[in-house]
């Protein structure tokens, strides 16, 4: 029986799947099968073709999808973010590592089976950086790809990781084999800063205060941001994102001179954040509630990103910057939701 070729998304229920279904749906003309623990908001359910509710862990679901699906292209984005890693490591290494494991395994099958690299697209993060000292963060600036790969988080440790795991799947898995089995899988990856989502609200992660200040503002809710308001990281709106992901998978394969690109749009401080949303909702009740810790692992964490390689090799190039995601995008967006 012939089936169509289509398109897998792990973790599809999350915030950056929300986004990406919507992408996906729109430009690509492929089935959309996925795959989560929680099912599919139904707007979003109406738009994939069959949606499997399970564990990425569990054999028997991908052997399931593979029963009833061709999968040529894989988004793996099911995983455990970084403050919920770190209170459990080795339930993280488990979903994190040998989840991803397990779908470039059911990647590389595919692959074999029918003879076409499959397109395994992987988000990786900020996190797997691990800048030692606040002084190095900021005389660092802008960190290439290749800087601080030291990352102290177990979910940095398990992005990282897996970063190489797809590199490995897509050029030298089982290298001493008779016959050549590498390239069944085109596998890229971009490190993304932390998103930002009008329809979605964060949770796990330790880039959630700038999300959760604007959501709890515009909800008329208090809110204690757990970092200083010097703190800073790259952020991006997320239609962005998607739309990088878009521009990344469908680029070219003899463009692409890395496996792993950063991208970014913006990097602003906690509390020039605050600005904003104060700006915008005069009212909010927002004060620092510092948990040291967090604020210790976004201090490992870059002030901002070098994707200088993301822009020259396959485009990329954000719609928003800081004043037009809040302007633009976050705020009208935020204030509909929660109107009436
Ligand atoms: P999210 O937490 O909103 O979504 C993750 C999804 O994975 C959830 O729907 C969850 O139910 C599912 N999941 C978790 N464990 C699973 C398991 N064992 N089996 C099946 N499904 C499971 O996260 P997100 O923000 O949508 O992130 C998606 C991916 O992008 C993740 O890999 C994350 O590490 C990465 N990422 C996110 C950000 C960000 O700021 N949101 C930044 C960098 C990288
Ligand atoms: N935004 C994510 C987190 O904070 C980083 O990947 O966990």
């Amino acid at each position: 029986m012939s089936r169509p070729s289509s398109i897998l998304i792990t973790g599809a229920s999350g915030e950056i799947g929300h986004s990406l279904i919507d992408r996906l749906a729109a430009a690509s003309s492929k089935p959309i099968v996925t795959l989560d623990l929680n099912p599919l908001a139904p707007e979003l359910a109406r738009k994939v073709k069959q949606q499997f509710t399970g564990d990425i862990r569990a054999a028997e679901l991908l052997e399931r999808i593979v029963a009833a699906h061709e999968v040529d292209q894989v988004y793996h984005l099911a995983a455990l973010l970084s403050t919920r890693a770190e209170f459990s490591p080795a339930l993280a290494h488990k979903v994190n590592v040998e989840g991803t494991l397990n779908l470039l395994e059911f990647a590389q099958k595919q692959g074999e089976s029918h003879g076409r690299p499959v397109l395994f697209f992987f988000p990786s993060s900020i996190a797997a950086y691990g800048i030692p000292t606040l002084a190095a963060k900021t005389a660092a600036g802008q960190v290439h790809e290749d800087q601080f790969n030291f990352p102290t988080t177990m979910y940095g440790a398990n992005k990282l990781y897996c970063e190489h795991l797809g590199r490995y799947y897509a050029g030298h898995y089982m290298q001493l084999a008779a016959e050549t089995l590498s390239g069944k899988i085109d596998f890229r990856c971009i490190r993304f800063p932390g998103l930002i989502s009008a329809v979605t609200v964060p949770s796990g992660g330790t880039s959630d205060y700038a999300p959760e200040m604007i959501h709890a503002a515009a909800q008329k809710e208090p809110y204690e941001c757990f970092v200083r308001p010097d703190a800073r990281i790259p952020f991006m709106a997320m239609p962005d994102a998607a739309e990088a992901i878009w521009k990344f998978v469908t680029c070219p394969k003899a463009k692409l001179t890395r496996t792993v690109y950063n991208i970014g749009a913006f990097a602003p401080s906690a509390g020039e954040v605050e600005a904003i949303v104060r700006k915008a909702f005069p009212e909010a009740a927002i004060r620092y509630e510092l948990d040291a810790k967090r604020q210790g692992i976004v201090d490992t964490w870059p002030a901002d990103v070098d994707d200088g390689a993301a822009r020259n090799d396959w485009g990329h190039a954000p719609q928003y910057g800081l004043e037009a995601a809040f302007g633009e995008y976050l705020i009208p967006q935020i204030r509909t939701r929660y109107a009436g």
